[in-house]
């Protein structure tokens, strides 16, 4: 299968990413995680992410394209993928399709997490990453608001769009993401 996930901070992508991935074999990338280790490198794109995790900033779209294209390269994505926190904008997802069609396959599914903001200010607090201080959280909402809402709208037109109520305990949302999905 070939999934995406996409939800605002601390809705529990990575969490569900993993059991997903272990359910069905396939190959797992979050762009924040790569995105975090890129930062260190002492480069100009290094710079650039480091520059934009420290003020809650997207990254550059080309950036983030030139890793998911290095990645879905690579052999292990041939069987299937799940990528968590990409796309986030519009233009992601359209590069997304193009490189998919190059490989001669399409999306099976966006999952899209939906849960309060209280709940994901309460879990974000409780984690303490180097982004999760209140500013910069409240930065990444707001550009998931703009930027990544849209493509709930550009999934469903494509028929892939599952809405998922990511509140309640890790078992109950993977409960939900496991029966939309079809999955064992
Ligand atoms: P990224 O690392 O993807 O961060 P995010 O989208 O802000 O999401 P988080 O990782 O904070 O939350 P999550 O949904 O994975 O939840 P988690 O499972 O950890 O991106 C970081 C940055 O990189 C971005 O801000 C951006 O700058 C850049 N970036 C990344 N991708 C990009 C892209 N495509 N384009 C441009 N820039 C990009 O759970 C959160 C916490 O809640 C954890 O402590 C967890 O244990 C807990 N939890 C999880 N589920 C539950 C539950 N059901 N009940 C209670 N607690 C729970
Ligand atoms: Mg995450």
């Amino acid at each position: 299968m070939r999934i995406v996930f996409i939800g605002p901070p601390g809705a529990g992508k990575g969490t569900q990413a993993a059991r997903v991935c272990q359910a069905l074999g396939i190959a797992c990338l979050s762009t924040g995680e790569v995105l975090r280790q890129a930062q260190a490198s002492d480069t100009a794109a290094g710079r650039e992410i480091a520059a934009r995790l420290e003020a809650g900033e997207l990254v550059p779209d080309d950036l983030v394209l030139r890793i998911v294209t290095d990645r879905l390269a690579d052999t292990d994505c041939h069987h299937g993928f799940l990528f968590d926190g990409f796309p986030r904008t519009v233009p992601q997802a359209v590069e997304l399709d193009k490189l998919m069609d190059d490989h001669h396959t399409r999306l099976d599914a966006a999952v899209l997490f939906e849960v309060g903001e209280q709940e994901l200010l309460d879990r974000l607090a409780c984690r303490g990453r180097a982004d999760d201080k209140k500013e910069l959280i409240r930065q990444r909402l707001r550009d998931y608001a703009k930027l990544t809402t849209p493509l709930a709208e550009y999934y469903q037109q494509r028929g892939v769009l599952h809405r998922i109520d990511a509140a309640g305990t890790t078992d109950q949302v993977y409960g939900r993401i496991a029966r939309a999905l079809g999955l064992p």
